[in-house]
């Protein structure tokens, strides 16, 4: 099939790719003219792994092509994905003007039949919205569809080519055959594309992350107060995850969820649902809960050095929000960096993606190191971030020999306490006893 893909950002870029490699022709369409230069020289524009032998082999195959010209990109297109930015407003609710901008474009530029598909994150009623913008100046026929991508930074090519489920949102049975067609080869292993209205397919994008968000937040919870009745949350997500009505999955405790999705969307459900005079008291807890949780270990930090960080050195292991991904939005790094600096203390850090993008917000606040160990050159503590796998088997005579105090504060639970009072180190984590 001849598809298009409006929006050359991170969904934009896996979407285009992964439709390329099942045999479609795409192209990408962007105004930003040095990244379509850059991506039509071969140059991939993100960290996604696994995705740069998909891009490279698609484009030798001349089956994914690149355009700053949005006629020129569209022309005999049967599907025409819009992938764009919906950053939240200053009140919460996601900024539609990208996306209605293209609509607006879009009408006049139509020849032929197409199905034109919110994937970015919108708001419920939305794809009416567009509908009726590109309505405003169509000569032809066609359909506004809602197709939600629920793909994990990280693992999005493998969630892409094996979906737990796609989910459509349309009306239209023409639609649905297109949307079928193209999605075919990505379901054979018989995972469902499910079909419903354009209202319930933008809501289950929402009530899929919100839920999520709330999972975790939940076992945050749950390991403040195992904390304080001195039980191991480690222990009860494994108690409690094997109750298939609960899962195994999204129950780890941590400081906390960040990323471009979960809080941006917990926040737009939320304001929605003031929008419709609903209270969703969950959601407000939620948000509030997880703003807490990202900076948990602080205090504890503080006191192990009497109330004083001035001058002391802070080894922090991961920027990134989560691992495998550059992606520092939301990320509980810099909230724990900004304070940590802001209390006087000096900031070593290592992130085996993301140096790059915390360089070009907190610049020369903090040292950038070549590696973990560099890292701890000269500190007082290490501070874990992020659950890089390269952090789960240190050589831990090589940290002790490093650190001036043997104290590790661990954000996210990536060792054992047995262990840690074994090799004899003081240590702070989620939801467990402190290993003094
Ligand atoms: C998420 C959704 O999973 C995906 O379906 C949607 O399309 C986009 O948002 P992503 O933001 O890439 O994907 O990250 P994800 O792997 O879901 O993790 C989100 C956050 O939750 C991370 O900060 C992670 O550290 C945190 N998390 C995850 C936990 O704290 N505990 C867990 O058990 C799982």
């Amino acid at each position: 099939m001849k598809i298009a893909v409006v929006g050359t950002g991170y969904v934009g870029l896996v979407t285009g790719t992964c439709f390329a490699e099942t045999g479609n022709r795409v192209t990408c369409v962007d105004i930003d003219v040095t990244k379509i230069e850059k991506l039509k020289s071969g140059v991939i524009t993100i960290y996604e792994p696994g995705l740069d032998v998909l891009f490279d082999r698609n484009i030798k195959e001349g089956r994914l092509l690149f355009t700053t010209n949005l006629a020129e990109g569209i022309k005999d297109a049967e599907v025409i994905f819009l992938a764009l930015p919906t950053p939240p407003g200053e009140d919460g609710s996601a900024d539609l003007k990208y996306i209605l901008k293209v609509a607006d474009d879009l009408g006049p530029l139509l020849a032929d039949y197409a199905v034109i598909v919110d994937k970015s994150t919108v708001p419920v009623g939305t794809a009416e919205k567009v509908h009726a913008r590109i309505a405003k100046n169509a000569k032809v026929e066609f359909d506004v569809v809602s197709n939600p991508e629920f793909l994990r930074e990280g693992v999005a090519v493998e969630d892409f080519m094996k979906p737990d489920r796609v989910v459509i949102g349309t009306n239209s049975e023409k639609a649905r055959k297109v949307m079928n067609k193209l999605y075919a080869p990505l379901v054979r292993q018989g995972n469902p594309v499910i079909f419903m209205d354009e209202r319930s397919a933008e809501m289950t994008k929402y009530a899929a992350n919100a839920f999520l968000a709330t999972k975790i937040t939940f076992m945050n919870e749950i390991a403040n107060l195992c904390e304080k009745v001195g039980a191991n949350v480690d222990d009860i997500r494994r108690g409690i995850g094997t109750d298939s009505r609960i899962g195994k999955r999204f129950l780890f405790a941590g400081i906390g969820y960040g990323g471009s999705c979960f809080p941006k969307d917990v926040q737009a459900l939320h304001k929605t649902s003031e929008e419709y005079a609903y209270d969703f008291k969950i959601l407000e807890a939620v948000m509030g809960v997880n703003e807490n949780q990202k900076t948990k270990l602080l205090p504890k930090i503080k006191q192990y050095f009497n109330h004083d960080l001035s001058g002391k050195t802070i080894a922090v292991w991961g920027l990134a929000f989560k691992p495998y991904t550059d992606d520092i939005r939301e990320a509980p790094a810099l909230e724990n960096i900004k304070e940590l600096v802001a209390a006087g203390a000096n900031v070593r850090a290592y992130d085996p993606e993301a140096m790059e993008n915390v360089k070009r917000i907190l610049g020369d606040q903090i040292v950038y190191t070549n590696s973990p160990y560099e890292a701890l050159e000269g500190a007082d503590a290490l501070f874990i971030v992020t659950e890089w796998p390269e952090f789960r088997s240190p050589e831990f005579e090589r940290i002790s020999s490093l650190l001036k105090n043997k104290v590790i504060f661990d954000g996210r639970n990536v060792f054992e306490l047995d262990q840690m009072r074994e090799l004899g180190y003081t240590y702070y984590s989620i939801g467990r006893d402190v290993v003094a």
